[in-house]
């Protein structure tokens, strides 16, 4: 029973640290992808009679208060011939759309105080809004779900003139921070006042890093309006957990009844052969002598033959 129960021991903690990175490390990356996918049909619906070239600005679901959206319908011809400004991208000549559509839309995110939720950073303190941009078909604009379109600047990188930026704290440097839509983190010089570059699409912010010594103020820690949003995440994880362990537990009873019962099998098989070999003919069978029990053989194993009966 001891190494039965130790086995069990391993087995549970095996399962418990399987199930929990996963548990834990999924959350951040897929619900940006999400919010992409929330926000893309947020900007869509502000199209309602749209003319080609103009600024949309959508409304969002109130659970995302705090998070701007707008969207623009462009030719991919006119983009790649004219370029746009839009927001505070300033998108330049020579923008390839692939794969190629005749209309797409760009949509544009900018994720004020919801930054750190999506798109958070260890290490480093936004100083301004995660802002976004990314490209879509325009064939249909009911459509949700839609993947993104690449686009790519050929000959100069478009250009993000951030607003609303903070102060650089005495002796940081503020650097460009791209998010790409796989989640992959580069960072890159700030080429003019507040200004960040790229030549393809994805989220762009502003950061310092945060100063080791004094990590309070300016570490990325929750504020206390998230607190709901994070419980609700951090409620779906521990039921998820609890899930998990009960489905381990229940899992190592069967394993334990299954054992019990091959032991018992096993017992039961061998008391049969026992008793069989007790009946076997080697055996000496048990007699009553009087009112005792002695051994008596009762057969002999070869009987004796003549030889003369083999004779033809
Ligand atoms: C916001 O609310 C909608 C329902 O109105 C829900 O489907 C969605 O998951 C919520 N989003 C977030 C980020 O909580
Ligand atoms: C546009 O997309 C919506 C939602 O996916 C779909 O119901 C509709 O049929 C599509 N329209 C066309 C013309 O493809
Ligand atoms: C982004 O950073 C990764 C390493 O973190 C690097 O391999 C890659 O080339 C960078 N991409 C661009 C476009 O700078
Ligand atoms: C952002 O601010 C809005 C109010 O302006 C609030 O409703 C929302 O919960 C905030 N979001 C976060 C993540 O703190």
């Amino acid at each position: 029973m001891g190494l039965l129960f130790r086995s069990l021991v391993v087995l549970l903690m095996l399962l418990s640290s399987s199930w929990l990175p996963i548990v834990v490390a999924q959350s951040p990356a897929s619900s940006a992808r999400e919010l992409d996918a929330v926000l893309q049909d947020y900007a869509y619906r502000a199209f309602v009679h749209p003319r080609t070239g103009v600024v949309y600005d959508g409304t969002v679901p109130s659970n995302l208060t705090g998070i701007k959206v707008a969207g623009i319908r462009l030719r991919s011809g006119s983009l790649r011939s004219r370029g746009v400004k839009y927001k505070e991208f300033d998108i330049p000549i020579g923008v390839v759309v692939q794969p190629y559509v005749e209309r797409l839309v760009l949509v544009y995110q900018n994720l004020g105080n919801w930054s750190n939720e999506y798109y958070p950073l260890s290490g480093y303190t936004y100083l301004a809004p995660m802002l976004g941009l990314l490209a879509y078909d325009a064939v249909n604009l009911s459509a949700t779900n839609l993947p993104q379109l690449d686009i790519r600047s050929s000959t100069s990188p478009i250009k993000i003139q951030f607003s609303d930026v903070k102060s650089v704290p005495d002796g940081s440097v503020a650097k460009c921070v791209w998010f790409d839509l796989r989640g992959n983190v580069n960072f890159s010089r700030v080429v003019a006042k507040s200004t960040c570059s790229t030549v393809q699409q994805g989220h762009f912010a502003l950061v310092v890093e945060s100063t080791a010594p004094s990590p309070a103020p300016s570490a990325p820690a929750p504020s206390p309006v998230s607190h709901k949003h994070k419980m609700k995440k951090n409620m779906k994880k521990v039921w998820i957990f609890v899930g998990s362990i009960l489905g381990g537990i229940l899992l190592l009873v069967l394993l334990a009844m299954l054992l019990a019962w091959l032991k018992k099998y096993q017992q039961k098989k061998k008391m049969q052969h026992m008793e069989k070999a007790s009946e076997g003919g080697e055996a000496l069978r048990m007699t009553s002598v009087g009112s005792a029990k002695a051994p008596a053989a009762m057969v002999t194993r070869t009987q004796p033959t003549l030889e003369t009966e083999y004779a033809p």
